[in-house]
């Protein structure tokens, strides 16, 4: 198959070098400076892969877009192929994608690392995607190896544990000992998160999140990563505020909206730089 990732950043890159050599890959970026890119990632093994750079979206078979859908462009490069991808999280990017992708089979291929830098990429624990939607089958016979499969919502609902979190680091200067300090209501902002997300996008109602795990994963995740956390955290999430904000917005709209209390993630939201 032809495939079209959209963006050229970290996860467009693991995901290219994830994707059976059988397929032929190419990336839509905002500026062509030449025809092809050689692609290195690497953690126990390098990875590489030679991508075609585009600009227009003809000729594909399967897009995935690592850039949002509501990024200028994108929806034109996601209107014409068989099967459209995104790998957001975000409630409303989601329900844009669905609404793009029409009649057509459409999903959600979802990171589950942490990625960063440019050939080489690197990426932490695994190059694992969770794949999810109506179009799974075929996303998930995109990949050289086998990936997860979930119910739509779970990618989710997992985000939205994570993802306060990220806000309250954000909102501490992405200072972690600060970030600890709120765990109990990052905690509870996140489960408000999570019920909203359960019900707007349907499956089990949520366990809360712990104030315990929030501190402890706080505390653990600087002491496991193979990678300077804060650094990792300013310059990645740093530059992703937009997202984040996007992200609280749309649970407090689908809170509100199944009659759920907000009142932790619009305390939150209030502290987070737009
Ligand atoms: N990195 C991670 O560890 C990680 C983990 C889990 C989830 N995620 C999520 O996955 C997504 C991608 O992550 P990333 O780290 O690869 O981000 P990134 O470095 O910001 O990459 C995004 C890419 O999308 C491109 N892009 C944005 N708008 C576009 C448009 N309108 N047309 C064409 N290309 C466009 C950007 O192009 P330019 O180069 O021109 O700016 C960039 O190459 C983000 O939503 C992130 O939150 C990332």
């Amino acid at each position: 198959m032809r495939v079209l990732v959209v963006g050229k950043g970290p996860v467009a890159r693991v995901l290219a070098t994830s994707l059976a050599e059988r397929h032929q890959v190419g990336f839509a970026v905002r500026e062509q400076t030449a025809d092809s890119l050689l692609v290195e990632t690497r953690r126990h093994r390098t990875a590489r892969r030679t991508v075609a750079l585009t600009t227009a979206g003809e000729g594909w078979d399967v897009v995935i877009s690592t850039a949002s859908p509501a990024s200028p462009g994108v929806a034109g490069l996601l209107a014409r192929p068989a099967v459209v991808a995104a790998v957001t999280q975000v409630p409303s990017e989601v329900e844009l994608l669905r609404e793009l992708a029409g009649d057509r089979p459409w999903g959600l291929v979802v990171p589950g690392f942490f990625a960063g830098g440019a050939d080489p990429t690197w990426w932490w624990p695994q190059a694992r995607f969770t794949v999810a939607g109506p179009a799974s089958d075929v996303l998930r016979s995109l990949f050289a190896r086998p990936q997860p499969t979930a119910p739509l919502a779970a990618p989710l609902v997992s985000a939205a544990a994570t993802m306060p979190v990220v806000a309250g680091l954000h909102a501490a200067d992405f200072d972690l000992a600060t970030a600890r300090h709120s765990s109990p209501q990052l905690a509870a902002a996140a489960t408000q998160a999570r019920d909203a997300v359960a019900a707007g996008f349907g499956g089990p109602r949520p366990r809360p999140v712990s104030r315990h795990a929030v501190r402890a994963a706080l505390t653990v995740l600087p002491r496991l990563a193979p990678f300077d956390v804060p650094h990792y955290l300013r310059s990645h999430f740093g530059g992703h505020g937009e997202q984040t904000v996007r992200m609280l917005r749309d649970w407090v709209d689908l809170g509100r909206r199944h009659g759920l209390p907000t009142d932790e993630l619009d305390a939150l939201l209030g502290r987070v730089p737009a």
